[in-house]
């Protein structure tokens, strides 16, 4: 078992199984945010997702709320394609360069509300970092999943190395790192990553574990996983990386064995009981 992951559905061994199963799926078959995730853990532990979400959803049409969308899905094709997908997003361009969603909506996932019962998927994917209030917007994607829904949470582990380093650096430095260090010449631009980071307490996974337990969502899968962040320095910077990656193992030293502070974003499924 990883050492974040509930006892609920998925071991590590039978991770590598989905995930070596779907890296040999061609890249047509593949969305776009998986094809530009780099090999590694993070790829392997969303293209398991994929599979648990195939598993877990009714075979028919499905109602799916992205919140903070944005322009991309990290959902399946098979999802998506049988599926009416509604998007709120609080950023104009991002609403605008949606070319996939039903539904386009501009506004603030926080206030926003929907129907009770509306959905049977709500993705929230690199979303709640940037929330001054994430709990307003979990209560109100409880109310408007359907009762058996779920919820793919995606975000950054606020207590990794690069979950330490984003939350005490301001956000000049995080538009530097996305330029200089992963290449993105685009980055800080309008409607362009990276977005201002808040951190709300909820962000972390024990709370976050805690607020579904208390709301009604039993915690199917929560996994941290090495950031893509880490695999990306290797390719582009190996002299960098090769220096993170040395202080990664050294603070590793100093803490209890399950700990990896490499572990820098994680995946949690809930599910409306
Ligand atoms: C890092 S992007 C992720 C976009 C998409 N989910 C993805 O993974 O590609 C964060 C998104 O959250 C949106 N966002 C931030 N705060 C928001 C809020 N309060 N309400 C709605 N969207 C918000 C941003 O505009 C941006 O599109």
């Amino acid at each position: 078992m990883s050492s974040l992951a509930t006892g609920a559905k998925f071991d590590n061994r039978s991770d590598r199984t989905v995930a070596d199963a779907l890296r040999r799926t061609s890249a047509a078959e593949l969305p776009q945010a998986v094809l530009d995730l780099p090999p590694g853990e993070a790829r392997d532990s969303l293209l398991a997702i994929h599979q648990m979400l195939g598993d877990m959803l009714p075979q028919r049409d499905l109602a799916i709320y992205e919140a903070g969308g944005g322009s991309t899905s990290f959902l399946p094709f098979d999802v998506l394609g049988r599926a009416h997908v509604t998007v709120v997003d609080i950023d104009p361009e991002q609403i605008k360069n949606n070319d996939y969603a039903d539904v386009k909506i501009l506004g603030d996932i926080e206030t926003h509300r929907f129907a009770a019962d509306s959905f049977d998927l709500i993705t929230c994917y690199n979303v709640i970092e940037h929330l001054p209030d994430v709990e307003a917007a979990l209560l109100g994607f409880c109310q408007a999943l359907r009762k058996g829904g779920v919820i793919l949470i995606g975000a950054p582990n606020p207590r990794s190395l690069s979950g330490v380093v984003t939350r005490f650096s301001p956000h000049w430095f995080h538009v530097w790192y996305y330029r200089h260090i992963r290449g993105d010449k685009k980055a800080g631009l309008p409607g362009e990553a990276p977005f201002p980071t808040f951190f709300h307490p909820l962000v972390s996974l024990p709370r976050l574990e805690a607020f579904a337990e208390a709301n009604g969502l039993r915690v199917v899968l929560k996994r941290a996983y090495e950031s893509p962040r880490y695999p990306e320095m290797r390719a582009r910077k190996p002299a960098l990386a090769a220096a993170v990656d040395d202080v990664a193992k050294m603070m590793n030293l100093f803490l209890p064995s399950a700990v990896d502070v490499r572990h820098g974003d994680y995946h949690v499924i809930l599910q409306k009981v």
